[in-house]
């Protein structure tokens, strides 16, 4: 848990991209044996975006990097902190932070670095963020997730291919306005877990012939864990701060399934109103989730100066976050 006494940091504004090519639940049911009804009903996924080879993981961030700048009514000279979380990056080295880094024109002495924790990526690091903004190093960070999991999906498994999209969402982080601020963040991860949700092949661990190499998960034992640890990262942040679920204006969750998001609703006793899902057309872009999900969010005017925001996800590790925001 953070100290209370940090300089007051905050978002400073937010933008995001996905790719052009939207493919629904249909055009998949042409290649897989599945449907509209199946995947709406069990996960509230209508369309998804799928990224071509043009558009890199580099060249997502990019975008979403431009629009957060804008927003914030930044330079990129400004910016001092750059993390990119991803778990599909564009190669294993150089990190993507530094392909970002040259291609929005940062100063050299911008730190970058790529952080994984899977679909928790971006809160972990935007924690990461503020922690080295705390600690008076940085003045303005951006942080991004981008994701192309298109690439680490078997397009023939229909219990995966159809849960999943691509995009990018990024935040500038800063010195806060009077009476705004991060408040709090709590992250963690559950031992044991590793074969819950994996990716086998692609790391340095050399996989048996034919031994599958894509995105494999154990659905149902994933959604409990994903509910049980989201409800209580959620409680743990606001007691920290001697607040309840009924201080929060807005939660921007981890946009992986809509059935996870209502069952989090119930559990923390909030009406389902109080949460922004986008689930229904990008599916779970994983580590850009909530970043697109909050530029939508605040594109659509859901937030408003002063409202208490909960950023809170889950993802393979199983690492779990969240992210307590004074906007
Ligand atoms: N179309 C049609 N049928 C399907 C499909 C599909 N796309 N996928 C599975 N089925 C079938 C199964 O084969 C099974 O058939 P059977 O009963 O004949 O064996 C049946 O549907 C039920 O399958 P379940 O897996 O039990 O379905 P469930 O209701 O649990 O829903 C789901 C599956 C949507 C994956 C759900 O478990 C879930 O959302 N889990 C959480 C997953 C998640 O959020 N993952 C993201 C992790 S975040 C990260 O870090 C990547």
């Amino acid at each position: 848990m953070s100290s209370p006494t940090v300089p007051a940091f905050t978002v400073l504004g937010t933008g995001s991209r996905a790719p052009e090519r939207v493919v629904t639940n249909d055009e998949l049911a042409k290649t897989v044996d599945t449907s509209d009804e199946w995947i709406h009903s069990r996960t509230g996924i209508r369309e998804r975006r799928l990224a071509g080879d043009d558009d890199s993981i580099t060249h997502l961030a990019v975008a979403a990097a431009r629009a957060a700048l804008a927003d914030a009514g930044l330079e990129p000279a400004a910016i001092d902190l750059l993390i990119v979380a991803t778990c599909t990056p564009d190669l294993p080295m150089p990190a993507t932070a530094t392909l970002v880094q040259a291609e929005l024109g940062l100063p050299a002495a911008t730190t970058c670095f790529d952080l994984n924790a899977a679909c928790t990526g971006f809160v972990y690091a935007f924690d990461t963020a503020w922690a080295l903004l705390a600690s008076g190093r940085h003045r303005h960070a951006l942080v991004i997730g981008a994701e192309k999991m298109s690439t680490v999906l078997d397009w023939n498994d229909r219990t995966t291919c159809v849960l999943f999209g691509d995009g990018a969402g990024a935040v500038v982080l800063g010195p806060a306005p009077a009476g705004s601020g991060i408040v709090a963040t709590k992250l963690g991860a559950i031992p044991g877990t590793r074969d819950l949700l994996l990716i086998p092949g692609g790391g340095s661990t050399p996989l048996a012939p034919g031994a599958p190499r894509h995105l494999q998960m154990k659905g149902r034992e994933v959604f409990k864990f994903a509910v049980r640890a989201m409800d209580e990262v959620s409680r743990e942040l606001l007691a920290s701060r001697g607040l309840t679920p009924a201080d929060v204006a807005l939660v921007v969750p981890h946009q992986a399934n809509l059935r996870i998001i209502h069952a989090i609703a119930e559990y923390l006793g909030l009406p389902y109103d109080r949460f922004f899902a986008n689930v229904d057309r990008y599916g779970n872009t994983s580590a850009a989730s909530i970043p697109l999900a909050l530029d939508e969010a605040c594109r659509a005017g859901r937030l408003r100066r002063g409202d208490l925001v909960l950023l809170v996800a889950f993802g393979a590790g199983l690492t779990y976050g969240g992210a307590l925001v004074r906007w």
